[in-house]
């Protein structure tokens, strides 16, 4: 019996050590004047949120502490940046037109407000993306004045 739990346990950890060899892109490219930080003047509070809650999923850009890197989770935080890049991309901010871009900026005030960003489980082993309550208002208030100003500005084109 010990023999046999002996040999499952070298198939797991050679199992486990074969699977670091498979590992998804890592999401780190350039960034461009399409970033959302060139495209406007972002108050340094909310630039601070950005970078510190949202970049990692939501931009071309992902930092990757050393247990994202370990399969499996490195193909479920893979997951996770495809799918949010896939919903919201703040690097590719300028290619977005500007209807996308007013009802993209409510829903960011949507989604943080109700606490659906960011998402619970990248919250728990990042407690910094945490958003604090003034912090919410600060968003809710920048995503209001820059809509606003971006429909003011499509009118008077
Ligand atoms: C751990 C990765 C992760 C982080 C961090 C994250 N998001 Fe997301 N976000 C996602 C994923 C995945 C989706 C698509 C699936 C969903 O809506 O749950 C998404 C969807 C969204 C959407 C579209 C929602 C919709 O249904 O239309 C908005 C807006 C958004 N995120 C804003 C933010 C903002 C703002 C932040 C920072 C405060 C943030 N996200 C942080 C992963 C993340």
């Amino acid at each position: 019996m010990r023999k046999i739990l002996r040999i499952v346990f070298i198939i797991l950890i050679v199992g486990f050590v074969v699977l670091q060899f498979f590992q998804p892109e890592k999401n780190q490219g350039q960034i461009t004047d399409n970033d959302i930080l060139r495209q406007h003047q972002v108050p340094e509070n909310i630039a601070v949120i950005l970078k510190e809650s949202c970049f990692d999923c939501h931009s071309n850009n992902t930092r990757y502490p050393f247990y994202d890197r370990v399969a499996p989770v490195s193909w479920m935080v893979d997951d996770h940046i495809q799918d949010g890049k896939h919903e919201l991309n703040f690097s590719e901010w300028g290619e977005m037109d500007i209807f996308d871009k007013i009802t993209t900026l409510d829903e960011i005030a949507r989604e943080t407000k109700r606490k659906a960003m960011p998402l619970k489980s990248y919250k728990l082993m990042h407690p910094k993306a945490r958003l604090s309550d003034e912090q919410i208002a600060a968003i809710e208030k920048w995503t209001t004045e820059l809509g606003e100003e971006l429909l003011k500005n499509s009118i008077s084109e």
